[in-house]
């Protein structure tokens, strides 16, 4: 073989790679349009774009920040790749009160607002993408979704049903302080010496507030839900 053709084969080897999986993606992801919903087939019209509150940038640069991304994936997988709609909660929910089944597969608009897609790397931990719709169901056992979420964050074993967790503690996200009047309503629920408290920082409420933002299963226009057809009564 000649040099010439080897560095020919090698740059085609690698450069067909790097445009199919980078190249045509980011120009096909870059810019996205918004799509009109259509009277007929999504029963509303208008034009589709998933809403989402909380301090989406901030929370999500926490989030990259910590390495979360490392170990969680927000990428419910389509069905021909992988069988991720049927884990409990993952796509959405089986049997939301009001909407039914909304379990679904992640599209490119559910990153908006977000500068970069947290798809993740590893998933050694549940995927992340429906994470403030599992949370929502403690509001029904009248506990506080944002309160389990920060004693998570400060110390993922306190928590008896996840005692053996290995997600890593973040307590640098929080702040000891001295108790000064009445205790605050967010400290948590730690012996923090006499006299103190801890209470969650900047960076802990913003990514609190970012993963209770991730509600990933609004209804898609029918273009983008690439779903197999449920028969009815399944
Ligand atoms: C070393 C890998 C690793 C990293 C890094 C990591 N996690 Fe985890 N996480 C896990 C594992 C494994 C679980 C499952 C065990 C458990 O339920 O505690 C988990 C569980 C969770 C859960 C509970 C999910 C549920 O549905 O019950 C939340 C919330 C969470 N992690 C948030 C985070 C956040 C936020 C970060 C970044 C600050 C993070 N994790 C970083 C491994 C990791």
């Amino acid at each position: 073989m000649s040099l010439r053709t080897f560095i020919l084969g090698l740059s085609a080897s690698f450069g067909v790679a790097w445009l199919a999986i980078v190249v045509i993606p980011f120009f096909k992801m870059r810019n996205l349009e918004p799509i009109q919903l259509d009277e007929a087939t999504d029963g509303t019209t208008g034009i589709f774009y998933p809403k989402r509150t909380g301090r989406i940038a901030d929370g999500s640069r926490v989030y990259a920040q910590n390495g979360c991304y490392l170990c969680h994936s927000q990428l419910v997988r389509p069905t021909y790749a992988g069988n991720d709609l049927f884990r409990p909660d993952w796509g959405g929910l089986k049997s939301d009160g009001d909407r039914g089944d909304t379990r679904r597969e992640t599209n490119a608009y559910d990153f908006t607002g977000e500068k970069f897609a947290q798809i993740g790397v590893t998933r050694m931990g549940p995927d992340l993408s429906n994470l403030g719709r599992r949370l929502d169901a403690l509001h029904a056992k009248g506990e506080s979704p944002e309160a389990w979420l920060y004693s998570f964050l400060y110390n993922p074993r306190s928590n008896p049903e996840h005692w053996k967790s290995t997600c890593p503690p973040q307590p640098f996200l929080f702040v000891k302080r001295e108790i000064k009047g009445n205790p605050s309503p967010d400290a948590l629920p730690v012996n923090a010496g006499e006299g103190f408290e801890i209470v969650p920082g900047p960076d802990a409420k913003a990514l609190v507030s970012y993963l209770l933002s991730l509600k990933k299963d609004q209804k898609v226009p029918a273009v983008l839900n690439f779903a197999p057809v449920k028969k009815a009564g399944s």
